[in-house]
């Protein structure tokens, strides 16, 4: 059915159209939202769209008229520059090769890819892996930390134990790239209700009954469907090769989001997979097959999130943070 065949064929023909949109997008005439092809659902680019729409921002402050010349502005396009080409824009605190828009496709404005419009307005909110209230900006420092792993930027010492070597090693919610960051979030969630989380939200996940314990998961099925389905985009080493002018970013290795991620979580990355990915075809995966997907994507070595002994202090452990270190229940 997907021989590698027509697999390449078929990624070949959509790199060229890939090749072709996004020079289209960034020519887009600044007197209004891009011309696209397709209904959006919402204000999102519909699931089911394949990698021909990878360069799509229904919202794009680059070419949106209603911007200016004031600092604010110019704040919301640098944090949309951020967003889409992470590694280029926050070097100091990215020494892999993620993107927030590897993830949250579309700039965040892709349904079923964690999308991020309407999101600012839920802020603060109670978070069970710091166990207290967290902003939008500690949240966008939290997928710095973890996804882009910041905290490979940490020294060890002699024990391995990380040490801050500088005041600015780390972000914070007040850094000039955070603060960016966040100005281009509320502004594709200007208008919304505060308080209220979109419909689009938390559609990310495996429905409950599919959900069987992480132990019974089967890695070895998980690589042989990577071989057929995803390797030639990801590549046979995880790393991600072009797709046109896209590049996934890497899987797995030391350039990957580290073990304290929400996507080094088996659950949550299958959630990731199951309506996303493969890029030619989203959303016709089993919940069976993405979750084998995300055993075998997690039996991989990955850069050591070096605090997760401060995580889930109040809530307990999740089953599927298969990278942190089993705790015993201590009775009360
Ligand atoms: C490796 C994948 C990955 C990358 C890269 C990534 N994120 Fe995330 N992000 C996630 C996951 C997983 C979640 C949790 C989603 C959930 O709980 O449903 C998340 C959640 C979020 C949320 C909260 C969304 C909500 O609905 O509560 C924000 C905001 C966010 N990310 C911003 C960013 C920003 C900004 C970057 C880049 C600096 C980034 N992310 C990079 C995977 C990623
Ligand atoms: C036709 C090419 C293609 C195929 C096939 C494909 N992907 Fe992707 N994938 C991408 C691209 C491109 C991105 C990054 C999207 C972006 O930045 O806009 C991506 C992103 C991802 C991400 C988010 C994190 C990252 O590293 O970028 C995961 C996880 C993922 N793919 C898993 C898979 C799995 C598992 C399969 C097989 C079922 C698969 N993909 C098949 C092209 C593909």
């Amino acid at each position: 059915m997907h021989s590698p065949l027509r697999l390449v064929a078929a990624a070949l023909a959509i790199s060229v159209a890939a090749a072709c949109s996004k020079p289209a997008a960034s020519k887009t005439p600044p007197d209004g939202p891009p011309k696209l092809r397709y209904a959006l659902s919402g204000p999102l680019i519909p699931a089911k769209m394949t990698m021909v729409t990878a360069w799509d921002f229904p919202q794009n402050p680059l070419t949106d008229k209603s911007l200016d010349q004031s600092k604010l502005s110019k704040e919301i396009q640098l944090g949309y520059r951020l967003f889409t080409n992470t590694p280029a824009e926050a070097s100091r605190f990215v020494p892999g090769g993620m993107s927030c828009n590897n993830c949250h496709l579309n700039g965040g404005q892709r349904e079923r890819a964690m999308p991020l419009v309407a999101i600012s307005g839920v802020f603060p909110e109670y978070n069970r892996r710091a166990g207290r209230l967290i902003s939008l900006n500690d949240r966008i420092v939290d997928c710095f930390l973890r996804s882009e792993n910041a905290t490979g930027m940490l020294q060890s010492d002699a024990n391995g134990t990380a040490i801050v070597a500088a005041a600015d090693t780390l972000p914070t919610p007040t850094s000039r790239e955070v603060l960016a960051l966040a100005a281009y979030l509320n502004w594709i969630s200007r208008g919304n209700e505060i308080g209220k989380s979109p419909k689009w939200r938390g559609q990310n996940t495996i429905p409950q009954p599919s959900l069987v314990p992480v132990d019974t998961l089967d890695a070895g099925k998980g690589e042989a469907i990577y071989a057929e389905r995803c390797a030639s985009c990801h590549g046979p080493d995880g790393q991600g090769v072009y797709v046109g002018d896209k590049k996934p970013g890497p899987l797995w290795g030391p350039n990957s989001w580290n073990d304290g991620a929400g996507a080094a979580r088996v659950y949550t990355l299958a959630g990731i997979i199951r309506y996303t990915m493969p890029y030619l075809d989203p959303g016709n995966m089993t919940d069976q097959d993405a979750l084998n997907l995300a055993a075998f994507i997690t039996s991989k070595p990955r850069p050591a999130f070096p605090f997760k002994d401060k995580d889930y202090l109040v809530d307990p452990l999740p089953p599927d943070a298969v990278y942190y270190p089993k705790r015993i229940a201590v009775a009360q």
